[in-house]
């Protein structure tokens, strides 16, 4: 069914807030945005251009404070990684991290994802989309809100490659349950990997901010690796 809708998506997967931005965030927004930030536009990326060489891109929506992002990027020189967050003093960490780090094959995007994915990520374009403890909207009202829904997988579907994985982990048991619930319905992936430990098994990540924070209050953390099936 997911493959007759097309992605009309009033409803986002976050509420905008403003947060403490300290100044050396802020002045990383002011002097390294320019340089590492890519602006929302309705045009498709050339994403050779952006990176100035072509090489497999990871994508990673949500990245929180960008250190997990920063790192990966770090110990995979090889790999072109772009991040989308829209919260201000997370970007403003990021852009401080990826600087001290001193790499080159990292951009960010600060705008809703689904709009980056829809108008600016090209078509078969990502090896790799990473999505890391998603907003859980607990209450059974907001269920709607979460990112991961019918609509999402197909749209993450047309932009990874033939050979492109979704990797997702979440700390709250009912998200996980939604997951795996969404998941099995969908033609487009199938699991690849699915482990559910204490924060000491994750497949292939460093532990991010929102993982230690989930495992601080007692979660059991769950990961999975999903591969697109190409029966789409
Ligand atoms: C619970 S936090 C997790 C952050 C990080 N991945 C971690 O594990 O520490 C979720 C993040 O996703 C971002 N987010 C939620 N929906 C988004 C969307 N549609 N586009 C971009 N960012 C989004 C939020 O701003 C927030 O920073």
């Amino acid at each position: 069914m997911e493959d007759q809708k097309t992605y009309k998506r009033p409803i986002r997967s976050f509420v905008r807030r403003t947060g403490r931005q300290t100044p050396s965030q802020q002045k990383a927004l002011e002097t390294l945005w320019p340089v590492l930030g890519i602006e929302h536009t309705p045009e498709p990326l050339d994403l050779e251009a952006v990176f100035g060489r072509t090489a497999p891109t990871v994508l990673e929506i949500g990245f929180g404070n960008g250190e997990t992002l920063v790192q990966q990027a770090t110990e995979n020189p090889d790999q072109n990684y772009i991040g989308i967050d829209v919260h201000e003093p997370g970007v403003g960490h990021c852009l401080l991290k990826a600087e001290e780090a001193h790499i080159s094959n990292l951009r960010l995007l600060m705008h809703d994802a689904i709009d980056v994915l829809t108008h600016q990520i090209p078509p078969l374009s990502l090896s790799r989309v990473n999505l890391y403890f998603p907003d859980p909207w607990p209450k059974k009202r907001h269920h709607k809100r979460r990112i991961v829904q019918p609509e999402f997988l197909a749209l993450i579907d047309s932009r990874l490659d033939s050979n492109g994985t979704l990797n997702i982990a979440t700390d709250w048991a009912n998200y996980a349950e939604h997951i795996d619930e969404v998941m099995a319905q969908s033609v487009r992936f199938f699991c690849a990997e699915r482990r559910e430990h204490d924060g000491d098994q994750p497949l292939d990540r460093p532990r991010t901010k929102f993982e230690r924070r989930g495992l601080r209050k007692g979660h059991r953390i769950h990961d999975w690796c999903f591969k697109k099936s190409n029966k789409s």
